[in-house]
């Protein structure tokens, strides 16, 4: 006779727990124990309980390799879930062995459990195994596809509604009822104040603070009183929420023709812009991407959307200023250079649409497609190539976390019908436009950053904390991947001949870059320097990036003209025709706003379940060496978040979007 030691664990979930009858069966390489139900005195499965069971044997299994879990009605009951996180076994020889699970069971469902230490295929010692490993695989392909989101873009996963999602990855329930409580409580408030649906105008800027009345941070507060001030407006571009965006100009395009009469009142006394662009001091943004995409149509007439450029300047007091604006790519008549000293509302309006066509931007490409699209294509390939006992899918599947599910509910919210992209100057049509042409665009260079920074020539801009504390992240998260993956990959051999791996990258490359080689995205590995390299770049995406172009949505977008979807009129032709009135008119009504105003308090109110970065709270790893890198990542994102916090403490705006108990693990908001 032969005993076997089971330490079960329900999940510390709501609902987690079940009263249906459960049962193990254990398999081993000298064969396999009864179906035997888990069941001692009183309730056994509830949230956060872990329960000690028994499973004997007339003999020794031998290798113990899986555990069949299967699930039964407990008499009537309507089907329960169950949350199972882990089950330990320890065997008659005294070997224990960690078989995580992670995920719902529901009855009738096939759940095999892999334990002990992570195995690439190659590693393979029984054919039980391999075939298990192939079925698995085969039963993964067959639920997680590719779609392409539309003509020219990305794929994404084929589903289109969360209850399609399978067990292993669905949202947990509290977060998606936060959700909808948070969105109802402040529609319902605007619903009371007749602001939904309205198509009145804001009267003034004053009007528009009735918002305030109704949600506010201090940051959307600091937002609302200085989003006119130059140095305000250049100071977003580094630290806002789209801060990859300005390059430092060593020569001036031939179609922005600034001249050195036109700024140099605004440069430091006696220089000249040709000195600053010399020094270094002369940064530009410019829009052409945008130029010519389709554009929603307002009552009967095609809105424009700007693809400008501006001009800024880093002045002596290190504060960096826009200095010259054109609206459209051609020069001429009809398409001013506007200045800081020309008529007040010219200039506002001049930077009003620049930000417009920003907006868009930011939320179509650098947040939507970059963070969220791009970290399902990753999220896609680790489920459909990497089975679970894989040390890949063990490394990256918690920064997968809930990424499938926001995204096909952010699909809804953002291009759906009465989505946020309909509602925008672009319309539906222009966004994909702008994501479609981004894609294009899109380099293995761009999102990883300290590549990006460089590339941008930014890497002594002053009081760029954006660029700061992504580097520090970045090389922290460098660091644990490094350790982790020369652990598991000890060979560069043991990265080229794993087969799997190389079929995650290929798919990545075929279905996120549409298999364009131009982009230098890899589309094999043959090293593990590359694999690292890839790898950190993935969890830096998802989680630090995210992070970054997402926590600061209402704070920056809440009010509405400093980052406004939609503008109404067309953009000033000439100088000196614009008026305050002319402003109010430019901007979104009460209803759009209010429409917005309720979508980014969604994504930016705090949620139960969050996971920041470096936690790990699912064990998945068997392995001690990978338990105790996790505590030094752990530490060292500690050890940084209290530099920000100090460093955070001498500045009039804390920068703190990447302090690391704010960035989420993955991409689930
Ligand atoms: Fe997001």
């Amino acid at each position: 006779m032969a005993e076997y030691k089971l330490q079960v664990s329900t999940g510390y979930l709501p609902s987690a727990g079940t009263w249906d009858h459960v049962y193990v069966t254990l398999i081993g390489s000298d064969g396999k124990s009864e179906k035997t139900e888990l069941d001692n005195w009183g309730i056994d499965f509830y949230a956060g309980k872990t329960g000690t069971y028994t499973v004997k044997t007339s003999s020794s299994l031998g290798k113990l390799l899986l555990v069949k879990v299967e699930k039964d009605p407990f008499l009537n009951f309507e089907e329960e879930e169950w949350y199972c996180s882990t089950i330990e076994v320890t065997t008659p020889e005294g070997e224990a062995n960690l078989f995580p699970c992670h995920r719902w069971i529901s009855r009738e469902e096939y759940v095999e459990l892999r334990g002990g230490r992570a195995v690439k295929y190659f590693e393979e010692d029984y054919v039980v195994l391999i075939e298990h490993r192939k079925k698995e695989l085969t039963l993964q392909k067959s639920l997680y596809q590719w779609k392409p989101l539309a003509e020219g873009l990305l794929h994404t996963s084929s589903f289109e509604n969360v209850s399609e999602l399978p067990a292993e990855v669905r949202f947990r329930q509290a977060k998606a009822k936060e959700m909808l409580k948070a969105t109802k409580q402040l529609g319902m408030k605007f619903k009371f104040e007749g602001m939904v649906g309205s198509t009145k105008k804001w009267e003034n800027f004053d009007d528009l603070k009735r918002l305030f009345n109704f949600q506010k941070t201090p940051m959307s507060e600091y937002v609302a009183e200085h989003w006119k001030e130059d140095d305000f407006y250049g100071y977003q571009f580094l630290n806002g929420i789209n801060p990859t965006l300005i390059k430092r100009c060593s020569e001036l395009p031939r179609n922005f023709p600034v001249t050195e009469e036109m700024v140099k009142t605004f440069l430091a006394e006696g220089s000249s812009l040709m000195r600053e662009i010399g020094k270094g001091n002369i940064f530009l943004y410019d829009q052409k991407k945008l130029d010519g995409i389709p554009t929603n149509v307002y009552k009967g007439e095609s809105l424009t959307v700007t693809p400008g450029l501006c001009l800024f300047y880093l002045n002596p007091q290190n504060k960096l200023m826009p200095i010259a604006i054109q609206l459209h790519q051609q020069p001429s008549e009809k398409n001013p250079i506007f200045l800081p000293s020309d008529l007040e509302t010219d200039w506002l309006l001049a930077k009003m649409f620049i930000k417009n066509a920003d907006t868009l931007d930011h939320e179509a490409v650098h947040h939507l497609m970059n963070t969220h699209f791009m970290g399902e294509v990753y999220t896609v390939a680790t489920l459909r190539c990497f089975p679970v006992i894989h040390p890949l899918y063990k490394l990256l599947i918690p920064h997968c976390k809930s990424t499938l599910d926001i995204n096909i509910r952010g699909r809804v919210g953002l291009m759906g019908p009465n989505g946020m992209f309909g509602n925008s100057s672009a319309g539906r049509e222009g966004m994909i436009e702008i994501m479609r042409r981004s894609l294009r665009e899109m380099t293995y260079s761009s999102v990883c950053l300290p590549e990006n920074i460089a590339a941008r020539g930014l890497e002594s801009i002053p009081n760029y904390y954006y660029r700061d504390d992504g580097l520090k992240l970045w090389y922290i998260i460098n660091n644990f991947v490094r350790a982790a993956v020369e652990y598991l990959y000890p060979l560069d051999a043991d990265v080229y001949k794993d087969r799997e791996l190389q079929e995650w990258i290929g798919e990545i490359f075929t279905y996120g870059l549409l298999g364009n080689k131009a982009s230098g995205f890899p589309y094999s590995f043959s090293s593990i320097e590359e694999l690292i390299k890839f790898i950190t770049m993935v969890i830096f995406t998802v989680s630090v990036q995210h992070a970054a172009v997402n926590s600061g949505q209402f704070d920056y977008y809440f009010w509405t003209p400093n980052g406004p979807l939609i503008m109404h009129k067309p953009p000033p032709t000439t100088k000196g025709q614009s008026s305050m009135e002319t402003i109010m008119e430019t901007l979104p009504n009460v209803g759009e706003t209010v429409a917005t105003s309720v979508l980014i308090n969604q994504l930016s109110s705090k949620y139960s379940g969050v996971v920041p970065l470096g936690q790990y709270p699912e064990k998945r790893f068997d392995e001690p060496e990978l338990t105790q890198m996790i505590l030094e990542f752990q530490a060292e994102l500690s050890k940084l978040g209290e530099e920000i916090v100090k460093r955070n403490s001498h500045l009039e705006l804390p920068y703190d979007y990447l302090l690391p108990s704010r960035i989420e693990s993955s991409v689930s908001i």
